[in-house]
């Protein structure tokens, strides 16, 4: 039999925000993997904790988020010849991945290095994006708005145009970029509608509407912002 990847997003953070098949495919695993920081810690371990069987091999994987390009790739390369050698030994491994997997994860790293030779199945997971709108009563988009969802540093060149133009935006990485971001939004010429969630779900998650109290140097990776232009009044109640 070909051996299985299992790849589950287990949420923002919060041990109930996991569905009921990533609780499923973790209760059962019996290897489970995740990238872990030099002292060994986890944000998506830490979430899962509560249904890791104590017999699961736990295989911690290198991460490195490293401006020098090269050692985030030495630090792939060797977490995908781990996950190869563990698929080898024990045949089907979960891996687990924060929000969701296909979004701005490591596991999107990890999939084209070890996808050949095996199966692959990816459990879905609550976003930051969504977890973090609803949490800041944020709305993502209605009818035939479009909603545009960027890393915070790709963002910057364009991000006045696509305000001005009235879109909706979602920042992911945005926490070394709050500068930027609110001197673009000083600059804008109709207010726009910003607010930062920062470690959302999480008991100390914090929800910052006053771009003037964000300040890069004190807050957390995990930041998430969203921006959109105020519509007039008159428009919006002409609407309902
Ligand atoms: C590597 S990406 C992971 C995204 C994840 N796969 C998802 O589906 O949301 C990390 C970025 O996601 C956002 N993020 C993840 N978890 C978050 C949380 N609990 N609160 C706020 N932002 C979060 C932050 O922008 C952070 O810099």
């Amino acid at each position: 039999m070909r051996p299985k990847l299992i790849a589950v997003g287990v949420g923002p953070g919060a041990p109930d925000l996991l569905t009921l098949r990533a609780v499923e495919k973790i209760r059962s695993a019996r290897a489970i993997a995740y990238t872990a920081n030099r002292r060994g810690e986890s944000y998506a371990r830490t979430t899962a904790s509560g249904w890791i069987s104590p017999e699961a091999v736990e295989i911690p994987l290198p991460f490195s988020m490293s401006p020098d390009r090269a050692a985030r790739l030495q630090a792939r390369r060797e977490a995908a010849r781990r996950i190869r050698s563990a698929l080898a030994l024990y045949g089907e491994i979960v891996f687990l991945t924060e929000g969701d997997p296909l979004l701005y994860s490591t596991w999107q790293h990890l999939l084209p290095a070890v996808a050949r030779n095996c199966e692959i199945e990816i459990c879905p997971g609550i976003s930051a994006m969504s977890a973090a709108a609803c949490a800041s009563e944020f709305p993502l988009a209605i009818e035939e708005e479009t909603l545009i969802v960027a890393s915070a540093a790709s963002a910057l060149p364009r991000l006045s145009d696509w305000l001005a133009q009235g879109e909706t935006v979602v920042l992911y990485k945005a926490a070394k970029r709050l500068g930027e971001i609110s001197s673009i939004l000083d600059a804008a010429e109709t207010p726009i509608r910003a607010i930062l969630v920062e470690r959302c779900s999480d008991s100390s998650q914090r929800i910052l509407t006053d771009p003037k109290s964000w300040n890069d140097s004190e807050r957390a990776y995990f930041t998430i912002v969203f921006l959109k232009a105020e519509r007039p009044e008159k428009e919006t109640a002409h609407e309902n």
